[in-house]
């Protein structure tokens, strides 16, 4: 089927951006991006293109060239499903807070809402593509909800996993590594898998597109990142052990990113992975194992999370000890609220636990990030500690790195923004009580450089 009008449901980090690369990409297609929140909505419509809801380096740039040509965004979801002949699914699927697999399992509430919908009002034959990242097998709870509902129309289930990555999702959907389209092995579904690599092949070269049953792509999805977050948990693991031996964790990265077999991408020691995604999707892949019985299999994967979590944690209370050791000022500058540079999404920052243990260390938290709002910062901080009225008393958001210097001889780098690393740090030192201390949990800033201003300089794993 020759795809002339898509729909997609939900118009977040994904939808926003994928969406924007396709109608880009296919001109004779209208992509309408619906979505039940209508701030959202509206700040992709607004004519100010620094308010679109998400910053992504170039993506303003496709908005504008697609927006109004093919590319709409808006709150009419029945419209947009009843005018499509394909719906992509791209809604959230945060980790279950209650209920069975709490914790650990994705919770499909969302998804399944969109199921219903579509089955509700379909009057005609549909493809629905799943975007969102999901645990292997939920295309057949899909298929289940549409065909029970809706007797009338054909609907064909598509696996489309979406791999970009945040501050490079332009890049990432302009040339992919790969895309993965998993379709049932029927008539129908070679054609509705056939109608999606069409739309993919306006760009993207036909060996990158790869087709597979439905589960292998749901489950390569969450596999891809439980494989990226291991190598950061590795490497991070060996920052520690780095310390206590005299060893140089950017060397030893080096050292092994150089053997063809490993590769030197994602060995960058850090003060924890952050993102919307690795950490729900392990804790997905640990349930499904444990649900299925295996053991062990689970706990392989859980311990991704906990040397995560042990090296957010062992971070702040370097710091946490100093200032106690040494009575130093109980105020600490953290520079940097994003989970990682040129976004300004913040979910499962390791600021946000770092900031959370010096608080409850009695420490105060000055915060400067140049793309993150302060409504943000102390959302994060509420939603984590419940604490509203402690963290206001104690938490102070800067517009500028100088003013966030407040009474602190301490600087914690969180995340790797490029800015940092061109500052003046002769001003910043002079700006700051001493002795002054920086905490560089990226390692992007130079020792030596900064030794001899006169910071003691403490970085990770060497
Ligand atoms: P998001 O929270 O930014 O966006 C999801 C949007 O869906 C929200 O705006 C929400 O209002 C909307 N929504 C939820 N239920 C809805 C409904 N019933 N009808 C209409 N709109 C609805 O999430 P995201 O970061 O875009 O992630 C979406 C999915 O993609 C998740 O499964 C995630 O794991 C996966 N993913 C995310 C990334 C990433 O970098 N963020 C990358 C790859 C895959
Ligand atoms: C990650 C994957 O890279 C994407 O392929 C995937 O589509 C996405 O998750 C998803 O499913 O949501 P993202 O979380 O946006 O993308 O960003 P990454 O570049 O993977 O970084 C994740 C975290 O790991 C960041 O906090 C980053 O700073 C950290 N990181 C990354 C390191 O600490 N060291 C590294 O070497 C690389």
């Amino acid at each position: 089927m020759r795809i002339k009008n898509i729909c997609c449901i939900g118009a977040g980090y994904v939808g926003g951006p994928t969406m924007a690369i396709i109608a880009q990409k296919n001109p004779d297609i209208n992509v309408t991006v619906v979505d039940i929140n209508e701030k959202r909505i509206s700040a992709w419509n607004s004519n100010n293109f620094d308010e679109l809801p998400i910053y992504e380096p170039g993506l303003a740039d496709v908005v504008k060239e697609a927006r109004g040509r093919n590319l709409f965004f808006s709150t009419d979801i029945d419209d947009a499903i009843i005018n499509s002949e394909m719906i992509f699914i791209s809604v959230n699927t945060p980790t279950k807070t209650s209920g069975e697999g709490k914790g650990f399992a994705a919770d499909l509430k969302y998804v399944k809402l969109c199921a219903n919908q579509i089955a509700e009002i379909s009057k005609s034959d549909k493809i629905i593509v799943e975007k969102s990242t999901v645990p292997v097998r939920t295309s057949e709870k899909i298929k289940e909800i549409l065909r029970s509902k809706n007797k009338n129309v054909d609907f064909q289930i598509l696996s489309n996993p979406e791999f970009l990555a945040e501050g490079t999702a332009m890049r990432d959907l302009k040339i992919p590594d790969r895309v993965i389209i998993g379709g049932d092995n029927t008539k129908k579904g070679n054609e509705a898998i056939q109608s999606l690599v069409d739309i993919y092949s306006s760009w993207v070269p036909k060996k990158n597109i790869l087709t597979t049953n439905l589960w292998s792509s749901e489950l390569s999805k969450l596999t891809a990142n439980a494989f990226l977050a291991q190598r950061i948990s590795s490497i991070n693991s060996l920052s520690e052990l780095c310390e206590e031996t005299g060893a140089d964790i950017e060397e030893v990265s080096k050292a092994i990113g150089m053997d063809s077999r490993i590769g030197s991408n994602f060995l960058k020691t850090s003060v924890g992975f952050g993102g919307s995604c690795f950490q729900k999707d392990i804790l997905n892949l640990v349930y499904i194992a444990r649900s299925i019985g295996l053991e062990k299999v689970a706990n392989y994967w859980e311990q991704i999370l906990i040397i995560n979590n042990h090296q957010r944690e062992r971070f702040a209370n370097k710091i946490a000890s100093l200032i106690k050791n040494k009575s130093l000022n109980k105020n600490v500058c953290i520079l940097g609220w994003a989970f990682k540079k040129d976004t300004n999404d913040t979910r499962e920052s390791a600021a946000i636990y770092v900031s959370d243990y010096l608080l409850k260390s009695k420490i105060n938290i000055n915060v400067y990030d140049p793309k993150v709002e302060e409504s943000q910062i102390f959302f994060d901080l509420n939603y984590l500690n419940n604490n509203d009225a402690k963290n206001k008393r104690h938490v102070s958001i800067y517009n500028n790195p100088i003013d966030c210097l407040h009474k602190t001889n301490i600087i914690a780098i969180i995340t790797e923004w490029d800015e940092f690393k061109g500052y003046d740090w002769k001003n910043i030192y002079a700006n700051m009580s001493k002795p002054a201390y920086i905490y560089d949990g990226r390692n992007i800033l130079d020792k030596d450089k900064l030794e001899s201003i006169g910071f003691n300089y403490i970085g990770l794993g060497r």
